[in-house]
């Protein structure tokens, strides 16, 4: 029999949004609405801590910026994907949520005369990006959990995995999750769930995100049938660190670190003569790409990965110390290089997923009809309510996971103190199904010749060959093939640790099983769609094809693979032109 747990809201994932969805509830309803947090990790393990370069946010309208530029800024950075109702929200939002933060005791970098220091990261017209040094995550993670200590009407759940979503008549009734601690199945229970588990970045190889990024939350979604929206369109962040792909922030090229090809040419001039380097990321990371196969680039014996430099020098070592100190701390001891005296090696690297959960402005999950599932919200990087499009500008995503999780938290805490009780019990049918899936069936699995860690290597390996920067339909075809040969052998796939308590072996094994679904969904997506449009890049489709193809993608689950359906896009105030930067 599985014990259940109650709550008033369930939040799964302690990341950015998952903590201001948790901070908002507290302040909002502390006393009247009762939160559990669930999180595979130890809180301050969430990935949102690896944020490096900043937060987008107006703060100097004196100087010259604007709400206006600053959503006009990420319409067209989308490449003309984004809802631009959604982008409004999250541009008038963010000024508030920098200034919180700053009241609950933030260090955000100043500038001489005292204010708030702000950088230009790629694609905008002013230099809006708040931080604070190199590692703005881990300072906005602290800040909130400091502020999270303030109350006590919630609970944590660290190091429990959630396995599925139970969904009945289209409403929520709750999710289930497996304590690791004790290696068993409880059955959450609550008026609403706020879903914060970011993205699925560990699809790929070459990759910024931590190994814990498997999409979980995404693809338990899919499972239960809840459509995920543009997940072909991924951002490939042009400079993740030879060989390892950590993260060289943005920030560093808007501190003014320069690209150079083999030639010594700094040759984004030929790509974007305007804003160089500090182009959107998908034009970055596509003149990279070119320059390497045009036989520009240098080549790492060892990983065999080619790539270009980031030169940081003329920065000079004070300025290095005082913005870039993780920049220069992970060259020298990932790279054997010191930025203040060599190049770092980089090249384009998988690092956010612009597609998410279907759902609309207010963050609440929608179905493939545009119905509400009642009681489900979602927020940060998990989510699509399409505010990033096709491409994503840099220091948007930390400023979208405060404002929508500030939303959710608003929504969600005022929907539970409304709701008299908690929805049903779900069927009994539901859950002890889903303990025998777990149990009974992957746990109790003959360990066979196939394991997890090898499908795993071999996903990454033909997601980095078919499906990065430049895609076309052959190379996705046979990536498509790959995918579905995998998922056949997974079936043969069993933990080989049979134990119950912290088997990570086991965990391994569930994760896989989410990477492999979200991987047939970006494909299938990116196969279908005939166009070049934002990180979407077609060699065979070269152009933006607003005709055909402006509209969102729709992905929802059938036993034999992704149906797909489009959505439309909306457009408030500027219709599509032709990107220049
Ligand atoms: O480059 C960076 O610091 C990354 C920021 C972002 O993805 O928004």
């Amino acid at each position: 029999m599985v014990e259940t747990i109650n709550h008033d809201v369930v939040i799964i994932g302690s990341g950015l949004a998952g903590l201001r969805a948790a901070v908002e509830i507290m302040r909002m309803f502390e006393e009247k609405v009762n939160v559990g947090i669930i999180s595979k990790v130890q809180l301050m393990r969430s990935h949102s801590v690896s944020a490096e370069g900043g937060t987008a946010a107006v703060l100097y309208p004196d100087e010259g910026d604007s709400i206006a530029l600053h959503a006009w800024d990420t319409v067209k950075g989308s490449d003309f994907l984004a809802d631009q109702d959604a982008v409004w929200t999250l541009v008038s939002h963010m000024p508030q949520e920098i200034y919180l933060l700053e009241h609950w005791g933030i260090l955000w970098s100043r500038r001489e005369d005292g204010r708030i220091a702000q950088r230009y990261f790629g694609g905008q017209t002013f230099p809006r990006t708040v931080y604070a040094g190199d590692k703005t995550g881990l300072f906005e993670m602290q800040t909130l959990y400091g502020k999270l200590q303030e109350y006590d009407n919630y609970e944590r759940y660290d190091e429990w995995f959630v396995t599925s979503y139970v969904i009945e008549d289209g409403e929520y009734r709750g999710v289930t999750a497996i304590n690791m601690k004790d290696g068993n199945l409880y059955l959450f229970r609550s008026k609403a769930v706020i879903i914060a588990t970011g993205g699925g970045g560990r699809v790929y190889g070459f990759s910024t995100y931590g190994h814990t990024v498997t999409g979980d939350g995404l693809a338990m979604a899919y499972r239960a049938g809840i459509p995920l929206k543009d997940m072909e369109f991924y951002q490939f962040h042009p400079t993740g660190i030879i060989p390892s792909g950590i993260l060289v922030t943005e920030g560093a090229r808007g501190e003014g670190g320069i690209l150079l090809n083999k030639n010594g040419e700094r040759f984004m001039k030929k790509y974007a003569p305007t804003k160089m380097e500090l182009a959107p990321r998908d034009i970055v990371s596509r003149a990279m790409f070119t320059e390497m196969k045009e036989g520009r680039g240098f080549k790492d014996e060892e990983s065999g990965l080619e790539y270009l430099l980031l030169d940081l020098r003329h920065l000079g070592e004070e300025k290095l110390n005082e913005r870039l100190p993780l920049v220069r701390e992970v060259a020298i001891k990932f790279a054997g290089v010191d930025p203040a005296e060599e190049p770092i090696p980089v090249r384009p690297v998988a690092h956010y997923t612009m597609g998410g959960i279907h759902a609309d402005i207010r963050g609440r999950v929608l179905d493939a009809q545009g119905r509400w599932i009642k009681g489900m919200w979602v927020a940060g990087e998990a989510a699509a309510y399409s505010v990033h499009g096709a491409n994503r500008l840099g220091s948007n995503s930390t400023a979208e996971c405060l404002v929508w999780g500030k939303i959710t938290g608003r929504e969600a805490g005022l929907y539970a103190l409304k709701s008299p009780s908690l929805p049903p019990m779900p069927s009994n049918e539901k859950v002890a199904g889903e303990e025998k899936r777990l149990f009974d069936g992957l746990l109790k699995r003959e360990s066979g010749k196939e394991t997890a860690y090898q499908i795993k290597k071999e996903l990454n390996h033909v997601m980095d060959t078919h499906v990065y920067v430049y895609r076309n339909e052959e190379g996705l075809r046979k990536a498509l093939s790959k995918i579905r040969e995998l998922k056949e052998r997974f079936k043969n796939v069993a933990p080989s640790d049979k134990s119950r308590i912290y088997n990570t072996d086991f965990i391994t094994v569930l994760e896989t099983e989410n990477l492999l679904d979200i991987a047939e969904v970006i494909v299938v997506g990116a196969l279908e769609r005939r166009e070049s449009r934002g990180s979407h890049a077609r060699t065979d489709y070269p152009k933006r094809d607003d005709e055909n193809w402006l509209k969102h993608t729709l992905a929802t689950y059938s036993r034999d693979g992704p149906v797909l359906s489009y959505w439309p896009v909306t457009i408030t105030t500027w219709k599509p032109v032709e990107r220049k930067y």
